[in-house]
């Protein structure tokens, strides 16, 4: 197992590399990915007039629904690593026709203050297992929350419960060039909250109150042909940045092999459906 400092750089360097396939599919995660969240957007309901704050935030589209659900006035800060990301955020939501809203590029496993709190809630979709030291980051998220604060994510459960998630992977690899390291055992990755005993050891150290931690299955439908599926879902993972790297004939080897292997998800007519087995995180700020 690497060490923190070791993961954290890890972290950063396979989020700089991934940046610019969440960014040019931007508008697709944010149609295709609201299931993945809406429960704990649901969960944590956002009200008029509060401060929230969206963990891990990418290109800001679930920052963007907190910000329409707070109205004008409330605030919302959404906070991501990628500096590309959020600078996509700010410009796809920009603060002139979305006041209240702003963006910032930070690790919230080691930012200080981050502006605009206490907040009143804060929400993440998909990020906490993400993180090279998530006790660090959680407590981060509750130190930024007024006494009372809430915070509902959603982190993907174990692998058995989302089959489709590690097959770009699998079929981009042989085409492209080498690949990131990909996480082991707890190691930050999609699967590292698997362990619901973990998630509540990591919270409870981090100075969370009131933990529940509960499945939710959802599916995520993707209507497009199997070229632009196999694309979106390579260029989103592991293999994103050695397949754009990559040149045009071992891409489209890359885009056929995974969607050979994404097929079983594919009905005449439905186009995939892809199952996402989640667990639902909420607690409080004491
Ligand atoms: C799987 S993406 C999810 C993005 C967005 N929440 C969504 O659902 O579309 C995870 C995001 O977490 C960000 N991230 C990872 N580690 C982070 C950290 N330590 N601090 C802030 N953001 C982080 C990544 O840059 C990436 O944008």
């Amino acid at each position: 197992m690497a060490d923190t400092a070791g993961l954290r750089a890890r972290n950063t360097a396979f989020w700089t590399q991934a940046a610019p396939g969440w960014i040019r599919h931007a508008d697709r995660q944010d149609e295709l990915g609201s299931p993945l969240g809406a429960v704990a957007m649901a969960r944590l309901s956002p009200r008029p007039g509060e401060r929230v704050l969206d963990v891990g935030c990418g290109c800001g589209g679930t920052t963007a629904e907190l910000a329409a659900a707070v109205g004008p006035t409330g605030a919302v800060l959404g906070v991501d690593l990628a500096e590309s990301m959020v600078e996509a955020a700010a410009a796809r939501f920009p603060a002139d026709r979305h006041p209240g809203l702003r963006f910032t590029a930070t690790d919230v496993e080691t930012t200080g203050d981050l502006p605009g709190a206490p907040f009143d809630a804060a929400y993440s979709r998909m990020t906490l297992m993400l993180l090279a030291d998530p006790v660090a980051g959680c407590a981060n998220v509750r130190r930024a929350l007024r006494a009372g604060g809430r915070l509902a994510a959603t982190v993907f459960r174990d692998g058995q419960a989302n089959p489709w998630l590690t097959l770009a992977v699998v079929g981009a690899a042989p085409h492209v060039a080498a690949l990131p390291p990909l996480p082991v055992g707890d190691e930050p990755g999609p699967f590292a909250f698997a362990d619901p005993a973990r998630v509540r050891r990591i919270l409870d150290t981090a100075g969370f109150d009131g933990i529940t931690i509960e499945p939710h299955d959802v599916v995520m439908t993707a209507p497009g042909d199997p070229d632009t599926t196999a694309e979106w879902l390579i260029e989103i993972g592991p293999a994103g940045a050695a397949y754009r790297a990559a040149p045009a004939p071992q891409q489209a080897a890359a885009r056929a092999a995974t969607a050979r292997l994404l097929d079983r998800f594919h009905g005449p007519g439905t186009g995939y459906r892809l199952p996402v087995g989640l667990w639902l995180i909420t607690a409080t700020a004491p």
